[in-house]
């Protein structure tokens, strides 16, 4: 018996061979059962077999489970040495991260955020923006106009328009979102976005304009001082209007962004009255200042979804 239990070779033997010693039919069962018959010196040693033979079924047990294992180590080899497969973590697109940069600096000025539609209605994308009938930006080269005379927005100033008609004065808003125009090259795309800016209250300068945008390029690009260019320019909803250059690298001017004096015809389209009322309002390529930012030269790879681009753009 001891001998068979030692040369059983896998756990599915030993347990057959243990079922017919100890299951219901087993020969150890029946010389238990017969127990009583026995005296006292043969009682004493069927015990000592009985106990001697359980201890022996379980140290063959443990040694076939430790045998299987080592086979099964052999075969099913695990190296945590090895390095892992690397994983493709998300990151933030640049064009998010330089929304949620602009967004934390102009809320911390008390600028709330705006969206709007992106299919507008003549009246905000133009007419309330004292932008006449016959002005160039209506021109079928520039606007994608739909069959019921609604456009997809060109400009975020559509959302200035929202904003001033639904909450009037005192406002201080930026108006972020998509917007469309007919052209297409490295520097310009179907689909771009913009940023808008506007603040209405009482006695509000052309000062104050500037002190915003100074201290919001300053906190954007991370620098120290900004050095602007103010230039006289012309936008049918600002007058005066102008455009803001910063110097870039200490050498050269970029065109940042169009700004102006709101003009009093928009204040008035959205029942402000500008004998009370005045203000200013800023709007900027939000595409533009993410390529300027990150050093980014192509404005159509932001819609590629090419994550080997994003990668190299070290995000
Ligand atoms: N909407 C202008 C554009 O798309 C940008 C702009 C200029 C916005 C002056 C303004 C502004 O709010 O005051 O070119």
């Amino acid at each position: 018996m001891q001998e068979q239990i030692k040369n059983t070779k896998t756990l599915e033997e030993l347990q057959t061979l243990y079922t017919a010693t100890f299951g219901k039919n087993g020969t150890m069962t029946a010389k238990l059962k017969n127990m009583k018959n026995l005296d006292n010196d043969a009682r004493a040693k069927l015990n000592r077999e009985n106990a001697a033979l359980r201890e022996l079924f379980k140290s063959r047990q443990t040694e076939l489970e430790n045998a299987a294992m080592h086979a099964a180590l052999a075969t099913q080899r695990l190296d945590p040495s090895l390095n892992p497969i690397p994983e493709n973590r998300g990151t933030l697109h640049p064009l998010t991260q330089t929304l949620s940069d602009v967004s934390s600096i102009l809320e911390s000025f008390g600028y709330e955020m705006w969206t709007g539609p992106e299919i507008e209605d003549d009246w905000h994308n133009f007419t309330a923006l004292n932008t006449p009938e016959y002005h160039p930006a209506r021109d079928m080269q520039d606007t994608f106009f739909l069959e019921n005379g609604n456009v997809m927005r060109t400009q975020t100033s559509a959302i200035q328009i929202r904003s001033m008609e639904t909450v009037g004065a005192p406002i201080k808003m930026f108006g972020i979102g998509a917007t469309y125009r007919k052209e297409m090259d490295a520097t310009h795309s179907p689909m771009f976005h913009q940023i808008e800016g506007l603040y209405i209250d009482k006695n509000i300068t052309m000062s104050d304009l500037i002190a915003d945008v100074r201290e919001f390029l300053k906190r954007f690009f991370n620098m120290d001082n900004v050095d602007l260019r103010i230039r006289p320019s012309y936008f049918p909803f600002t007058e005066p209007s102008i455009e803001i250059d910063m110097k870039w690298h200490g050498d050269r001017w970029l065109e940042i962004m169009g700004a102006g004096m709101v003009h009093p015809n928009v204040l008035r389209n959205c029942n402000i009255n500008p004998d009370e009322y005045q203000g200013f309002a800023f709007g900027f390529g939000w595409d533009r200042l993410a390529m300027l930012k990150y050093g980014l030269n192509d404005i159509r790879k932001f819609y590629d979804g090419d994550v080997r681009w994003l990668q190299k753009t070290g995000f």
